[in-house]
């Protein structure tokens, strides 16, 4: 008998993905949650924030398929079944989507948006210093397929780019750094630094005090990746003492961002909710449904997570 997918989301995006999902496999059964009907039927997980437990209820699951990039929302689960493969979302146009995110934050920071936002709001025509794209060293925290892309398109517009992974790597000519001594390294040159690193045991309150003592005065920083990297009250003490000068944040250890959080008011923060790469169904599915696929076919599966790593 063919198995079922069960579909664990947002109650909303459930109208936008079954059509999609039905439209290029019509002979994929997809159960909505919390409809899960006879667990047995269910082989295929496509889920984000799963209840815990929900993915162990699912006796003949034979494949965990994250609707994002990132794996943390699933991987936190004390009964997550360790033998079933759990494979996250790579899809290019995800990966466009953060590129320009970050390009746009990296180009406002390093043309004094900010400065002239809060000028104008008091009627002030000053000029401010501007160095050139190759005066402005950025640092990016993560060197996979969002920090690679990242990279590539600020070297591009001719920043001095450097990036961080756990192994040494090398792509497009792009300057890599490993490791604790590569963080300092990479840190002390960032005038911006950018997180693009998946949540893990290790990665976790990476942007803490420690890491912005290391950065240039008046380094600025943007979190894209995951809340629990920051340690907040250590950003608005750096903030207070202008050795960080300003931040972006699109992720917060509370989604959405509680109202009265000193963030929403911070003159030197800016806020956006969660949408740096916002996963679009209409990308997404023909590759969850290709993942699918290959594991009917027995073929390798691509963009399979390692849960001992974490990512
Ligand atoms: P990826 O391809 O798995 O790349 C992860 C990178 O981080 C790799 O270069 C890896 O090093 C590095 N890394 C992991 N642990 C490390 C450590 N302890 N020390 C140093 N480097 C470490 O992931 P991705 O697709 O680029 O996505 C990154 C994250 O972005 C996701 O996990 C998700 O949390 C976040 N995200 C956010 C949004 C949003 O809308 N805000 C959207 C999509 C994704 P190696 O190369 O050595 O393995
Ligand atoms: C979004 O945050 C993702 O992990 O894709």
């Amino acid at each position: 008998m063919a198995m079922a997918l069960l579909f664990r989301s947002s109650v909303d995006s459930e109208a936008r993905w079954k059509p999609q999902l039905n439209q290029l496999m019509p002979g994929l059964e997809v159960r909505v949650w919390p409809g899960v009907g006879d667990p047995a039927d269910i082989g295929y997980a496509l889920v984000w924030r799963p209840e815990p437990g929900l993915l162990a209820s699912l006796p003949n699951l034979k494949l965990i398929l994250s609707l994002g990039a990132g794996v943390d929302h699933i991987l936190c689960d004390p009964h997550l079944p360790h033998h079933v493969p759990i494979v996250r979302l790579v899809d290019p146009y995800m990966t466009a989507a953060m590129s320009e995110y970050v390009v746009l934050q990296v180009l406002r920071l390093h043309r004094h948006d900010l400065d002239y936002r809060a000028q104008q709001s008091e009627g002030i025509w000053r000029e401010l210093e501007q160095k050139n794209a190759t005066e402005r060293s950025v640092g990016i925290l993560g060197f996979g397929a969002l920090g690679q892309d990242a990279g590539r398109k600020l070297k591009g517009l001719g920043f001095d780019v450097a990036l961080w992974s756990r192994s040494e790597k090398r792509a497009d000519g792009l300057l890599g750094y490993a490791g604790g001594a590569g963080l300092e390294a990479l840190l002390r040159r960032s005038e911006i630094v950018v997180c693009l690193l998946p949540l893990t045991a290790e990665t976790e309150g990476i942007l803490s005090r420690r890491t912005f003592a290391r950065l240039p005065r008046g380094a600025v920083v943007v979190n894209a990746a995951r809340g629990r990297h920051l340690v907040e009250q250590d950003l608005l003490a750096a903030l207070a003492s202008g050795h960080v000068s300003a931040a972006v944040l699109d992720v917060f250890r509370d989604e959405p961002l509680p109202s009265g959080h000193p963030f929403w008011r911070h003159p030197h923060i800016v806020v956006t909710p969660h949408i740096a790469a916002a996963t679009n169904p209409s990308t997404a599915a023909p590759i969850i449904l290709d993942t699918i696929r290959r594991f009917e076919e027995g073929r390798p599966l691509l963009n399979r997570v390692d849960p001992a790593r974490g990512y």
